[in-house]
């Protein structure tokens, strides 16, 4: 749940203005994740910050801290600083300049994070705490689990095109877990952006992580993710106000 900028207390105002060089604060549109998440823009740099002061906000901003510094690839933007003060927790990213992805079919953006995924499958999990494909998803099977890391939120508002390629940003749900975790977790946003489920297969079957998996395993996943989504909106439906006459 975002916070309003004006919260945060002047001295990570000032902090954060002595690092960037004064500073212009520009809101992110999209996310709701990060108490505060924001670009800033000064004369020595531009970031995109976030900051959280809440224990829960807190704890899963290190967690994003932690594996950010460790990931610090190519895909993903660089951690340029951290510090504490007053309560708070306060990360500066590198800022990443561009539209987020467009993954409707055909989109050259689909050509980018194919290359993007088949990188990340070959990217052994840091030893930084991830998550358990149970712990991140509530439901659990032997063949989700494995040593890749896998980002599980790839939806084109964590997607930015840059000049420089495809940046990956938001890991603060990052798992570790088998490749085809992250290409499974992937199908709902592509049927979200235009694809069948028919094309959405196709595209990932450029993945061989996709296509030396066992289909009875994938079954298994769709059930488990419906379910799971299923019983989530029934929680979620707007019960009818019952009212009761009392004379
Ligand atoms: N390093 C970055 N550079 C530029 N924009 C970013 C960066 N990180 C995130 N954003 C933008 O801000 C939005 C929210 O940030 P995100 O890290 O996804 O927060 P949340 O955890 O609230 O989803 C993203 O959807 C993206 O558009
Ligand atoms: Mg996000």
């Amino acid at each position: 749940m975002r916070t309003d900028w004006a919260t945060l207390p002047e001295a990570v105002t000032k902090e954060v203005a002595d690092r960037v060089g004064g500073s212009h604060i520009s809101p992110a549109a999209t996310g709701d994740h990060a108490e505060i998440a924001a670009t800033v823009t000064g004369t020595a740099e531009k970031v995109f910050l976030k900051a959280a002061h809440s224990d829960f906000g807190v704890r899963s901003l290190r967690f994003e801290l932690r594996v950010s510094e460790a990931v610090s690839g190519s895909y993903s933007p660089a951690v340029r600083w951290h510090f504490e003060e007053a309560g708070w927790l306060v990360v500066g990213f590198e800022h990443c300049d561009g539209p987020h992805a467009d993954l409707s079919p055909g989109s050259p953006d689909l050509d980018l994070l194919g290359e993007a995924l088949a990188a990340l499958s070959k990217k052994e999990a840091p030893d930084v705490g991830l998550f358990s494909p149970k712990a991140r998803l509530g439901f659990e099977h032997p063949a989700m689990d494995g040593d890749t890391l896998v980002h599980t939120d790839l939806g084109p508002a964590n997607l930015i095109v840059t000049s420089g390629g495809l940046r990956i940003v938001d890991w603060a749900m990052a798992t570790k877990a088998a490749p085809w975790v992250e290409l499974a977790m992937l199908v709902p946003w592509l049927i979200g952006s235009g694809h069948t489920p028919k094309q959405a297969e196709t595209w990932l079957a450029q993945q061989s992580a996709w296509t030396t998996l066992d289909s009875s395993v994938l079954d298994d996943f769709a059930t488990n993710n419906a379910e799971k989504w299923a019983l989530k909106s029934s929680q979620n439906t707007v019960k009818p106000r019952v009212w009761w006459r009392v004379d």
